[in-house]
């Protein structure tokens, strides 16, 4: 009998804690948002093109769901009767509510941008005194996705600003996914699953292969300079709760090569897939990285387990994702400046993932081997797999069986 009170209680205190919408994003959440390339130059012809174009393009059918404004979609001061958040009307002559209803007529979902401070990172009012008010404006024009910022918040203690918003998205009544934009600075991954459904792990991404980009008063991060910030991280991560390490940067300068090194990390990583290059000028290349179903498969694996790093050898790193029907995917990845030879005998390899308490043994089991750029059967595990792999290129197998 006290063991049913017992179940009881657990039961309901989960159901009291747990307060974000359940179940809107089992597998990392796929959009676009207008940040990375657009900033504060956005408007409403903008985001009609890219809800267009998401479906032209075959991106909609790839999986990509969102279309996000970033921040700058409102006007520089509330309403001054109602205290309500207005949106631009010079940039947005129809509204947010229009505006959403021409996305959902496209099958796709609209999100926003607020912050929980006073003001937002480019000085538009902020939600800080207005979470109640402003979720329910939001759910009013049927907003899906909040990305919650985190500028101007001196004084305010990340954990409950966070929660706070998140009841008041729950109380607003309308599903959506909420998007914590904490740069990982108060470490979100260890209390922010209940009151979201991803969480920033870092600063803000730049396009650029490895390190930082200095701007006059903050740095940005290269791609891989946040990849290595991921260490430690995966075992917070997981179906409904992701660490998301940024939007993406395909498309926006990186190399051919360093586009499908950047998409195939952030899909071993189950990292959200959120396009941020603009859609409008997309070339053929750009276009088939960021629809290469095989490898979004990789990222939307239903078991929601990131890649663990199981080697890194003077700059050649090797990760291991476990998949569901103990499948695994395996990305060579050359870091370096110089051209790297691949040498891998599976069978002398025994991968433990502890996390998803599975392992990878090729003597007890053959995989066939799948290349999923080339999207090419190469073999099975029983011969050594010998590559070349270009500076900072990826070798990217799925094994299955
Ligand atoms: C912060 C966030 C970015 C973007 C800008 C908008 O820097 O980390 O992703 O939302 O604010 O001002």
């Amino acid at each position: 009998m006290k063991k049913v009170w017992l179940i009881l209680l657990l039961f309901l205190s989960c159901k009291i804690f747990a307060q974000k919408f359940e179940g809107l994003a089992l597998t990392p959440p796929m959009g676009w948002n207008s940040w990375n390339t657009f900033q504060t130059n956005i408007n409403e012809q903008l985001v009609k093109d890219v809800a267009d174009i998401i479906i032209s393009s075959g991106m909609k059918d790839a999986g990509y769901t969102y279309v996000v404004l970033d921040d700058a979609w409102m006007a520089n001061e509330r309403d001054a009767k109602t205290g309500d958040l207005v949106a631009d009307p010079k940039k947005f002559p129809r509204g947010m509510k229009a505006l959403a209803d021409y996305v959902h007529s496209k099958g796709l979902k609209f999100g926003l941008y607020n912050c929980a401070g006073t003001k937002t990172c480019a000085g538009y009012p902020g939600t800080r005194g207005f979470e109640y008010q402003d979720a329910r404006l939001y759910a009013s024009w049927g907003v899906d996705y909040l990305k919650f910022d985190w500028c101007n918040t001196e004084g305010i203690n990340a954990k409950e600003a966070y929660m706070t918003m998140s009841k008041a998205l729950k109380t607003a009544g309308h599903p959506i996914v909420f998007s914590l934009c904490e740069w990982g600075s108060n470490k979100p991954w260890e209390w922010a699953a209940p009151a979201g459904h991803l969480w920033r792990t870092t600063g803000d991404i730049y396009p650029q292969f490895d390190g930082t980009h200095k701007f006059d008063n903050w740095e940005a991060l290269g791609m891989m300079h946040i990849v290595d910030l991921q260490n430690g991280l995966r075992k917070y991560a997981g179906p409904g709760h992701w660490n998301d390490p940024d939007m993406l940067e395909v498309g926006n300068g990186f190399t051919r090569v360093e586009n499908k090194t950047h998409f195939s990390i952030w899909c071993m990583l189950a990292a959200p897939l959120m396009a941020g290059n603009d859609l409008r000028k997309m070339n053929d290349e750009t276009r088939s990285i960021l629809t290469n179903k095989e490898v979004i498969a990789v990222d939307q694996d239903s078991l929601g387990i990131e890649a663990l790093k199981y080697s890194d050898n003077d700059s050649l790193q090797i990760w291991f994702k476990p998949l569901r029907n103990n499948n695994w995917v395996v990305c060579f990845l050359n870091r370096s400046n110089k051209t790297r030879q691949l040498e891998f005998n599976w069978q002398d390899e025994v991968v433990i993932d502890t996390l998803a308490k599975t392992e990878l043994n090729a003597k007890a089991t053959t995989y066939k081997l799948r290349d999923l750029w080339l999207m090419k059967d190469i073999g099975d595990t029983k011969k050594p797999l010998k590559a070349i792999i270009a500076s900072h290129d990826v070798l990217m197998l799925k094994l299955g069986k």
